[in-house]
C-alpha cells in the first residue's frame, strides 16, 4: 500500500514515543509497538530484536530455522509495501543495517488486526473459506510487481534467471542445508521417509546432478515466502492482509500460493487446495495461464517436499542430539512444535502429492517417537563398556544417555520448558510437550 512517508522529524517523534511505551508485543524477530501519530493515524513501529535473533542462533532453536531460500536477495519491505495493496504501507524506513520501519497498522474493531493463528483458522471453516478466496488475489498482487521495480532495476545476480534455474537452485538449497545427500545421512533419511509413508527421498528433492526439466518457461516475480498464519491478519471488513514481507524472492508466478499451502500451519483439504490454485490461475493473464498451470503440479511437489525434508531433517538432528546427550533442557518445548509441523508437512505430502490418506496426529507422533527411540548402536556400546550401568542404560534407551552414564543413576525427566518467546506457541493438534519422552 503506497502511503505518504513521514518526515525525519515526525519519524523521530514516533520512535521516541515507541521507546517511551517500552516493550511492545514481540514477534519472532521483531518488536512491534503500536503508536498514535499526529498525521498518519495508528502506526506500528517494527524493530528487529537482536536478542531474539541471537537466541535463535543457539541450538536447539537453530534447528527450527532451517529454511533454504534461493539466492541472497534481502528483504525488500519497501518494494512490496509500495507495490502490493494488501500489505501495510511504509511510513518511514531505517537503513539496511538498522531496518526499523514505521508502518500503517492493520486494524479490526479499533484494535490491531488479529492473525489467522490467533483466530485458530484451522478450526474455523468460514475463516478458511475467506482465506481461500482472498489469498490468491494477494498472491496475484505480488505476481504483478515487475522485477525491474527492485532497487537498481534488478533483484541481483543471486536470483535465478529462468524457471528451470529457479527450481535447480531450490533443490540445491535443500540439499546443502540438510546434508541429505551425504552418505552417512542418506540412509537414515530414507528410513525416516519410509516410516512416514513418504517413499524414497528422491520423490521429495531431486538428487544432485538432476536438472529441473519439464517446466514451461515463464516470468518470475517477487513471492512471499512467509505467508503463514502468523503473517496473515484479518482487518476491518473481513479483509485479509499480508504482513512481514521480510522474505521475498523472485520466483515463478504463484509461488506465494504454493508456499502458503506449505506453511499455512494446518493441512488444507484437497478441494481447498484446488480452489487456491484455480483462484490464482484465474488472476494470471490469459497468455501466461497455460505455462503457470503446467508448472503447478511439479512446483507443489517440490515445495511440499522441501517442507517434509526440513522436518525430517530436524527429527534426525534431534535424534543425534539426544544420543550424544546434548539435548538442551528446553528441548521438549521445541520438539513439541517440531512434532506439530512434522504432522502438517508429512500430511501435506501424503495428501497433496501422493494422494494418500492423512495420518492422524497420534500416528505421526508414534512414528516420530519410534524414529527417535530406534536402536542406538553407539549407546549400547557405551553401556557394555560400563557393566555397572548396563542394566540402567538399556532400560532408558532414550532418556539422556551420557548424563545417566556419568552420574551413575537414572535421569529424572527433562525439566519443564522455560517460557521462551522465540518458540511459537500455536494452536493446532493437541500435543503435550512430553510427546517425545
Ligand atoms: N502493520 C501491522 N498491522 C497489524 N498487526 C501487525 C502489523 N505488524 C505486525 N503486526 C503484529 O505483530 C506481530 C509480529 O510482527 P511481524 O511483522 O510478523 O514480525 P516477526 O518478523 O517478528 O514475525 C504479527 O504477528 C502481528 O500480530
Ligand atoms: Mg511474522
Amino acid at each position: 500500500m503506497q502511503v505518504e512517508r513521514m518526515t525525519p522529524a515526525e519519524a523521530s517523534e514516533v520512535l521516541e514515543q515507541a521507546r517511551r511505551l517500552g516493550s511492545g508485543g514481540l514477534g519472532n524477530h521483531n518488536r512491534v509497538t503500536v503508536v498514535e501519530t499526529r498525521r498518519h493515524g495508528v502506526a506500528v513501529v517494527r524493530e528487529p530484536t537482536p536478542l531474539a535473533n541471537a537466541k535463535a542462533l543457539q541450538a536447539p532453536h537453530r534447528l527450527l530455522r532451517m529454511d533454504p531460500v534461493v539466492g541472497t536477495s534481502r528483504i525488500n519491505q519497501v518494494l512490496i509495501a509500495d507495490n502490493v495493496e494488501r500489505t501495510p504501507g511504509i511510513l518511514w524506513a531505517g537503513t539496511p543495517h538498522a531496518p526499523t520501519t514505521i508502518q500503517t497498522a492493520v486494524m479490526r474493531d479499533g484494535a490491531l488486526a488479529p492473525t489467522l493463528a490467533m483466530l485458530d483458522c484451522a478450526a474455523d471453516p468460514r475463516l478458511r473459506a475467506l482465506v481461500v478466496e482472498q489469498f490468491p488475489h494477494i498472491a496475484a498482487q505480488f505476481d504483478a510487481v515487475p522485477l525491474s521495480a527492485y532497487p537498481g532495476g534488478s533483484p541481483g545476480p543471486a536470483a535465478a534467471s529462468s524457471i528451470a534455474e529457479f527450481w535447480d537452485k531450490y533443490a540445491k538449497a535443500v540439499r546443502d542445508r540438510t546434508g541429505l545427500y551425504t552418505p552417512e545421512k542418506y540412509g537414515s533419511f530414507q528410513q525416516a521417509c519410509r516410516q512416514f509413508g513418504l517413499g524414497e527421498l528422491e520423490l521429495l528433492v531431486p538428487p544432485p546432478g538432476e536438472r529441473a526439466t519439464g517446466f514451461a518457461e515463464g516470468r518470475l516475480a517477487p513471492a512471499q515466502l512467509s505467508g503463514h498464519s502468523h503473517n496473515l491478519v484479518l482487518g476491518d471488513g473481513d479483509r485479509l492482509w499480508s504482513i512481514d514481507e521480510d522474505r521475498v524472492i523472485p520466483a515463478p508466478l504463484g509461488f506465494s500460493v504454493l508456499t502458503h499451502i506449505q506453511n499455512a500451519h494446518f493441512v488444507y483439504r484437497p478441494d481447498e487446495v484446488r480452489l487456491l490454485l484455480d483462484g490464482h490461475l484465474a488472476t494470471v493473464p490469459r497468455a501466461e495461464r497455460h505455462a503457470v498451470a503446467a508448472n503447478e503440479r511439479e512446483g507443489m511437489r517440490r515445495v511440499l517436499g522441501r517442507e517434509a525434508a526440513a522436518y525430517l531433517w530436524h527429527l534426525n538432528q534431534l535424534k543425534t542430539l539426544r544420543r550424544s546427550g546434548q539435548a538442551r533442557p528446553e528441548a521438549p518445548a521445541w520438539s513439541g512444535d517440531l512434532a506439530r509441523r512434522l504432522h502438517e508437512s508429512v500430511n501435506n505430502v501424503r495428501v497433496h502429492v501422493l494422494g494418500k490418506r492423512e495420518l492422524a496426529v497420534g500416528d505421526v507422533v508414534e512414528r516420530a517417537r519410534a524414529h527417535l527411540a530406534g536402536p542406538s548402536r553407539q549407546a549400547k556400546m557405551i553401556a557394555l563398556a560400563n557393566p555397572r550401568l548396563a542394566g540402567e542404560a538399556l532400560r532408558t534407551p532414550h532418556a539422556g544417555w551420557s548424563a545417566a552414564l556419568k552420574s551413575g543413576r537414572s535421569l529424572p525427566a527433562l525439566r519443564p520448558p522455560t517460557a521462551d518467546r522465540s518458540i511459537r506457541q500455536e494452536k493446532g493438534p493437541a500435543l503435550g510437550e512430553d510427546w517425545w519422552r
